[in-house]
């Protein structure tokens, strides 16, 4: 299983001089389902046509089996494409679409061109049908197909010349969320039965986490971050990747010694080590790890601003000493009551500084109330110091 199929080494693209891509270093291992994750123009497209031979990188190699394949087009290359687009034939059924390519013949060793028998080509169409759930519809025109059901096509059709890997950008955008969902089900299922690779492209994070086996996120043509789905979630590298992956209140924090972080000039246990003494660090805590405690045995104490129902829990915006957290609880504190809260040591996670710093984490915008409640009792000697240790 974990044996390596695909790498990208110090991989660099520029378009009229633009560069686009910035030393990217990833390998893919055989039978993986990893997903290239990022927002819109960070390069996830450019990185998938690189390795589908659709282009060539302006500096750095792409190996297969170890071998440097840069300049092999994309059809001597065992990896197939399922673009967002379809791309089926609308004037063949849905039988003729996954058989085109196997009725091209092939030239073999000897240079003799050779064609599937008839009989094969069936039984892989067949087999392809099954897989993909659409026995009985050989005869259908792609256009009297829902949009789940030409997306299988294109699935069937691009894997029935059995490749390797399958790249996949955004295939399932044009879909509606509830036919999402199950397509990723379905997606995740075909691979683990084919045993082929996936290379998989999406802005989604939630889709990202539900189907990959490793994650890469990607920002401003470079890898922030790879990792297993848990990995990014819990371990996140930079305040980019905590704050594109779920909800996290991003605090500025000090790192006073091996599992003592200072925030609000209070301290917190946490799991961290390795920083240097007093290090200024970025601290992420999730929303659903803070536990709402009265006000008097809180390790902060603060006035919730908002409060909206999400059906499983509420979402609450709190302010303490001026910066909003967002708290994700199933008890319901009102607005303007006092809380405090209390963090886990395993609640915390805190990360080096970068050039996201800053950037992201507070949850302002989420209440108008900012300007009347973010004055000054912030500090050392402020209300609710003294209850830190
Ligand atoms: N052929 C091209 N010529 C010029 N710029 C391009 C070309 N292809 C992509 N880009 C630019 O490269 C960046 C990354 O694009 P892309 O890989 O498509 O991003 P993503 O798929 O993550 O949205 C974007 O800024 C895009 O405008
Ligand atoms: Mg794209």
């Amino acid at each position: 299983m974990a044996k390596e199929l695909i790498r990208l080494s110090d991989c660099t693209m520029s378009f009229d001089g633009e560069v686009v891509l910035d030393g990217i270093n990833l390998y893919i291992n055989d039978e993986e389902f990893l997903t290239l994750l990022g927002p819109s123009g960070c390069g996830k497209t450019t990185t998938l046509r690189i390795i589908g031979g659709f282009l060539t990188p302006t500096s750095g190699d792409v190996l297969f089996d170890g071998v440097r394949i840069n300049s092999v087009p994309p059809h001597k290359r065992t990896i197939n494409t399922v673009f967002q687009k379809y791309a089926l034939f609308p004037h063949l059924n849905v039988y003729e679409n996954i058989a085109f390519g196997l009725r091209i013949p092939k030239t073999d060793a000897s240079g003799h061109k050779a064609r599937l028998p008839e009989g094969e080509i069936d039984q892989r169409v067949m087999e392809m049908l099954e897989i993909v759930n659409l026995r009985g519809f050989e005869k259908r025109r792609i256009t009297q197909l829902s949009g789940g059901q030409q997306q299988r096509v294109a699935i069937a059709r691009a894997l029935v010349n059995r490749p390797r890997v399958l790249l996949l950008d955004e295939p399932l955008g044009a879909l509606d969320l509830k036919l999402r969902k199950d397509m990723q089900n379905e997606l995740k299922r075909i691979q683990k039965a084919m045993g082929i690779t996936f290379i998989y492209v999406t802005h989604d994070q939630e889709e990202a986490l539900a189907m990959s086996d490793t994650v890469v996120v990607m920002d401003g043509g470079k890898i922030q971050q790879i990792g297993t789905p848990e990995d990014i979630y819990n371990e996140p590298k930079n305040a980019f990747v905590a704050d594109f992956i779920g909800e996290s209140n991003i605090l500025d924090g000090i790192m006073r010694q091996d599992g003592v972080v200072e925030l609000f000039n209070r301290r917190f246990q946490c799991l961290d080590k390795g920083f240097e003494k007093d290090e200024a660090v970025d601290v992420v805590i999730r929303p659903e790890d803070i536990d709402i405690v009265p006000e008097d045995q809180g390790q902060l104490r603060g006035t919730v601003t908002s409060v909206t129902f999400k059906g499983m829990q509420y979402d609450i915006i709190v302010d303490f000493y001026g910066f909003k957290w967002l708290i994700q609880t199933t008890d319901l504190s009102p607005v303007g009551s006092r809380i405090g809260i209390k963090i886990d040591p395993d609640g915390i996670h805190v990360m080096r500084k970068s050039q996201y710093s800053g950037m992201f984490g507070d949850y302002s915008s989420y209440s108008e109330e900012y300007e009347e409640i973010s004055d000054a009792n912030y500090g050392p000697e402020g209300e609710g110091s003294g209850d830190e240790e």
